[in-house]
């Protein structure tokens, strides 16, 4: 904790939560263990990113992608999603923690979602820190998303296509108030995006770690965090 500078903190840490498999095959474990052990490291990310004091966490649980993973390895993880909601929701309102979700949500399980809901809602006075689960997520498909939302209202003659600025694309993305990234994380170790907040990152900081998702120690994250607080940010001016 002592690492970090508490006037420099980021607003918003996003975070591609990735090597849950590898860590199980490495331990000749099935790749569920790996999510299961994963989801500890989600709590204890969630509760350092409390208490350090950073207001917006968004985390990247499962991608558009992710749905072409078998039955059983989503159904798996859908079951860890709903345990860790229901785990999770009184430590949440306790701490001021506001449950938000982004992604193509209509293509969750009917419990699933319905249990997203109601945490989402149980928790919507939470003022200190908001906790955005991207999940059936895609940057793509929410850029296509808010693109077709626009051509509704110009189609409506809501609004004519010269008035189409960055507010109003902004304004049709699925979480508008939501801050860009500061820092992206990604764990296990891979130099990509793989389809994460496209359009919020473009002047985002990137910390890539070799580190696999469940082995991610709260150590780590803060050492990602004082690595950022040494980054020159220049947004693309000179000095
Ligand atoms: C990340 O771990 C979790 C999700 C994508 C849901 P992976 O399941 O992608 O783990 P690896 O990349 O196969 O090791
Ligand atoms: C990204 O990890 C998605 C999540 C962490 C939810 P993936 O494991 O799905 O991404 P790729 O396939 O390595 O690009
Ligand atoms: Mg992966």
């Amino acid at each position: 904790m002592d690492s970090i500078d508490k006037s420099k903190l980021p607003t918003h840490v996003a975070i591609i939560m990735d090597g849950n498999g590898r860590w199980a095959k490495r331990r000749g474990l099935p790749r569920v263990r790996g999510h299961q052990q994963g989801a500890e490291t989600v709590r204890e990310v969630v509760r350092t990113t409390r208490q350090i004091g950073i207001p917006w966490l968004t985390l990247y649980a499962f991608s558009m992608e992710n749905w072409k993973r078998s039955d059983l390895e989503v159904r798996a993880l859908m079951n860890l999603l709903e345990q860790f909601l229901k785990d999770e929701l009184e430590e949440m309102t306790e701490n001021g923690i506001r449950l938000k979700a982004i992604g193509r949500l209509e293509k969750l399980p009917t419990s699933t979602r319905k249990l997203l809901f109601e945490t989402m809602d149980k928790t919507s006075q939470g003022e200190d820190m908001t906790l955005t689960l991207a999940l059936s997520y895609g940057g793509r498909q929410e850029i296509l998303d808010a693109v077709r939302k626009i051509a509704v209202s110009v189609e409506k003659k809501k609004i004519q296509p010269k008035e189409i600025d960055h507010r109003l694309l902004v304004n049709a993305l699925y979480q508008p108030e939501m801050p860009d990234p500061d820092l992206l994380i990604r764990t296990s170790g891979e130099y990509r995006i793989s389809n994460f907040l496209l359009w919020q990152i473009a002047y985002t900081e990137i910390y890539i770690t070799s580190t696999l998702w469940p082995d991610f120690t709260r150590e780590e994250y803060l050492k990602a965090i004082a690595e950022f607080q040494n980054r020159e940010r220049r947004f693309g001016a000179a000095d």
